[in-house]
């Protein structure tokens, strides 16, 4: 028992299932703000106390959640999603908890439920403003840079997806198992 236990008893847990879906009851809402708080204001300190704006009052919130037993149990990464102009759909806001990062593409399925939602629902195009340091992400996810730009004093990309690597769907929610962490053979 001790030795099937060991180095096991330091490790945080880490879920191995997640929900990327559109925030539609108050705890999802809840846990989408708290986690944008806990980015945009704590982490980056981009806002003080708190980053809601205008575009809340519009925007389409996308929540990602980890489970347990197969049930939504916690907000780990957020998105939102609205018409800027008639065909044309932004998304900002992306988070993921910094404990749930570089695990199991949350990053890039928030923002493939967003586009995907924002194409499903009518868009011609879809920019957001990426911060500097996730341009290359956002490039490999088949976006392209329009141009630089200071946002909040800090340097961002105009940037656009290429719609047709994000297939138009009107699912509410999509499933994603965390891949195992591979283990490497001995020869
Ligand atoms: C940017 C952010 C959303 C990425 O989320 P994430 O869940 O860690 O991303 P994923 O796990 O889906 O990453 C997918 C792939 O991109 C890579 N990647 C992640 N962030 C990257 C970055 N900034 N630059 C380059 N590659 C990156 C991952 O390693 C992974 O590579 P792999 O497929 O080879 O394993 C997250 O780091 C975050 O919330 N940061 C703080 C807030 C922020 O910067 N928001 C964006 C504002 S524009």
């Amino acid at each position: 028992m001790t030795a099937i236990l060991e180095g096991v008893v330091d490790r945080p847990f880490i879920p191995t299932e997640y929900v990327v879906r559109l925030a539609r009851t108050p705890w999802e809402c809840a846990g989408y703000h708290a986690l944008r708080r806990e980015v945009f204001c704590r982490e980056q300190h981009v806002f003080t106390e708190d980053d809601r704006d205008a575009i809340d009052d519009v925007a389409i919130p996308i929540i990602a959640a980890c489970c347990m037993a197969g049930m939504p149990d916690r907000v780990v990464g957020a998105v939102r999603i609205h018409e800027a102009e008639p065909g044309i759909w932004r998304g900002s806001r992306l988070a993921v908890h910094e404990d749930h990062r570089k695990l199991g593409r949350i990053g890039a399925e928030l923002i493939r439920m967003a586009v995907s939602t924002a194409h499903g629902l009518g868009a011609t195009r879809f920019l957001a403003q990426v911060q500097e340091q996730n341009v290359l992400f956002f490039r490999r996810l088949h976006w392209k840079s329009l141009g630089v730009v200071t946002l909040h004093g800090l340097p961002h990309h105009d940037m656009e997806a290429d719609l047709s690597r994000y297939p138009a769907h009107g699912l509410d929610q999509i499933w994603l198992l965390r891949p195992q962490p591979r283990i490497r053979q001995v020869a």
